[in-house]
């Protein structure tokens, strides 16, 4: 049967991308960061995951503002890499597992959760900066990938209650799909963020200390913050890091922190990455 043996959280700062894909990656400003990611990268290889579900939120890439679905869950056998204005990405396409995403597709839905099925969809920086922390400049990825994509652009998002319950209704999905597949699951976005209007550029290192902390020890406690209180705390975009709570439900109640990064700034960003492990059973 498919097992989820790993989940992964990181920023997907667009930024990030362009630094890898220009060389900067040994600068001064980036160096730092990328370092952050160099055990990640090492254990990975050992890893080998057959497939990744990522969870991701679209930036107005593939889907425009006339159709927004909360939840959405990518079927197709190949995602081209979005144009977000300077050209796709030189990172080569990403392919998805059909046969998997069709079972998720189907096990989320009769478990209540109405997924948008998306048959067809380019990929932007949400999901692929994420894979170039971890996968470096490949050729070809080494890794299949289901993409979960999340509304957390346009009022209202889905509160983290919700997406913690649908993590955990992937974990459950997974574990009913026969074959035998290594299989992480990934919440992408946050941390403490804020693009535009009077606290453009708010960071918030306390709170996204408390988050980190949260994610292996309470996450229960994460499940109840409001929106308001991701508003106020992480800035109009930090409320991305209610796609880190579907990963962590994925996970079972308990995990194993194997890894946690946090750096300040990326671009105008927080950035945090862990990597966890579900708790093996007594
Ligand atoms: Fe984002």
């Amino acid at each position: 049967m498919a097992r989820i043996t790993a989940g992964v959280a990181t920023s997907h700062v667009p930024a990030i991308g362009a630094a890898i894909d220009l060389g900067k990656q040994d600068s001064d400003y980036w160096a730092p960061l990328f370092a952050g990611y160099d055990w990640s990268k090492e254990w990975i290889k050992a890893e080998r995951p057959d497939v990744i579900v990522l969870v991701y939120n679209d930036h107005a890439s593939a889907f425009s503002l006339e159709i927004i679905p909360t939840f959405a869950i990518g079927c197709a056998d190949l995602y081209p890499i979005a144009d977000e204005g300077f050209g796709p990405r030189p990172i080569p396409p990403v392919v998805g597992h059909a046969d998997l995403a069709c079972h998720l597709a189907q096990s989320l839905i009769l478990d209540e959760f109405d997924m948008t099925v998306i048959n067809q969809m380019a990929v932007d920086h949400g999901l692929t900066v994420p894979l170039s922390l971890l996968f470096g400049q490949p050729d070809e990825w080494p890794v299949r990938v289901v993409p979960i994509a999340v509304n957390v652009i346009q009022y209202p998002p889905p509160t983290g209650e919700r997406c913690f319950k649908l993590g955990q209704a992937i974990g459950r999905a997974v574990a009913s799909f026969p074959e035998d597949l290594n299989v992480q699951v990934w919440g992408t976005g946050g941390m403490s963020h804020q693009l535009q209007g009077r606290r453009a550029g708010l960071i918030n290192q306390e709170f996204d200390n408390s988050f980190l902390d949260r994610m292996t020890e309470n996450p229960d406690d994460l499940r109840k913050i409001p929106h308001i209180e991701y508003l106020r705390e992480t800035g109009s975009e930090g409320i991305e890091l209610v796609m880190w709570l579907i990963m962590r439900g994925a996970l079972g109640d308990h995990v194993d922190l194997l890894h946690r990064f946090y750096h300040v700034p990326a671009s105008n960003t927080a950035v945090g990455h862990l990597v966890l492990r579900p708790t093996p059973a007594p």
